[in-house]
């Protein structure tokens, strides 16, 4: 399943741009400023619809215009996202409007990298539930399903606790949508996880080249019983006036050599950690869906050493469509039959 020809139109700073990326490894170096980010965000919103970045798709419509279009082919679908600033979203597969996303995003499978990725070790816990949310959405459709429900219920229970106590009862009426939801996302979770560990573990060997023991864990806020945790935590979240248990307090527990490595690991180690989580969530995906997501790289050759940076690429698999962008590939002598790009006034370029 590869990315086809992609139509950009008033996205950030693109006014109108195509780009026809190639099966497989498609370079794009262009200075600062140029549009290589907005353009990996352009493909990451197309396919999953949403930014690796922020959660405001409304921020990229171009300054002073109405609206953003997408519009490209993954694998024989075709798939088109309009967001206008008054009228909100509208999705196509296959030039059939779509009332809801469901379908839509059984399509397209993408691994994000980023220069933010050390954040998914030493950052705050949301940066690590994003990871796992963004994997489970494209492993399985319950997925997504139950995560919506589960923010649904959430928002409304926050909703009404900050009403003050005298909203008890409807209250109560959320705690089966929300028990049911949290279970079900908490249970995948813990899943993701240790699907995860082993194939964590190889990559940190094979971006480090070093044997290095790392772990991962699911802590599950409200243990094994979200209902009962929930009953138990009356008295503290009225206090609160907000819900004090379930999976949006969830995290990853990432040690290495048995040490918590947000905390103790060198920023060298970190790194290789962070590329790690990101090529095996590339791999889970391949594992649960039966073939590869798109590899987007933004930007991140800059800050590896040379080492890191030619075992990366060695550790991309050979049969995966990869796009990856940096100001200068001057450093790579040998790139096969890489389709290389440039970006200049707003437009994607063969060089
Ligand atoms: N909504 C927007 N409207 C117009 N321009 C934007 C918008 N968002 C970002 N830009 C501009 O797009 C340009 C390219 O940004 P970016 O893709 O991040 O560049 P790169 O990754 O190549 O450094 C920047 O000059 C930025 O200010
Ligand atoms: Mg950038």
């Amino acid at each position: 399943m590869v990315l086809g020809p992609l139509t950009l139109r008033d996205f950030r700073c693109f006014t109108r741009a195509e780009f026809h990326p190639t099966p497989g490894l498609n370079l794009i170096s262009a200075p600062n400023a140029s549009g290589k980010s907005s353009l990996l965000e352009a493909i990451c919103v197309l396919l999953r619809l949403q930014s690796p970045r922020t959660n405001t798709l409304a921020e990229m419509i171009r300054r002073d215009t109405a609206g953003f279009s997408i519009a490209g082919r993954f694998g024989s679908r075709r798939l088109t996202c309009h967001l206008g600033a008054a009228e909100g979203r509208r999705l196509l597969l296959d030039d059939t409007p779509q009332r809801q996303s469901g379908e839509y995003l059984q399509i397209g499978l993408v691994a994000f990298f980023s220069s933010g990725d050390m954040e998914l070790v030493r950052g705050p816990s949301s940066k690590r539930r994003r990871f796992l949310d963004f994997l489970g959405s494209q492993c399985d459709a319950g997925y997504l399903k139950n995560l919506r429900a589960y923010e649904r219920a959430l928002r409304a229970r926050n909703f009404l606790l900050k009403a003050g106590p005298h909203r008890g009862r409807e209250l109560a009426a959320y705690d089966g949508p929300f028990v049911a939801s949290g279970e079900y996302l908490a249970s995948a979770r813990t899943r993701l996880c240790e699907d995860l560990a082993p194939v964590v573990a190889r990559c940190v060997r094979a971006i480090s080249g070093n044997d290095e023991n790392i772990s991962l864990g699911h802590t599950r806020s409200g243990g094994e019983n979200l209902g009962t945790a929930l009953a138990d935590s009356a008295a503290e979240e009225q206090r609160l006036r907000q819900t004090t248990v379930g999976p949006h307090r969830d995290d990853i527990v990432i040690k290495l050599n048995d040490l918590p490595a947000g905390a103790f690991a060198s920023e060298g180690q970190q790194r290789t950690v962070s590329l790690a989580l990101r090529l095996a969530q590339a791999e889970l995906i391949r594992i649960r869906r039966g073939s590869p997501p798109v590899y987007l790289l933004d930007d991140i050759f800059g800050e590896l050493d040379t080492g890191r940076r030619h075992r990366l690429l060695a550790a991309l698999p050979d049969d995966a469509q990869c796009i990856l962008t940096t100001t200068t590939w001057q450093w790579l002598e040998e790139s096969g039959s890489a389709a290389r790009w440039s970006i200049a006034d707003g437009r994607i370029q063969s060089t």
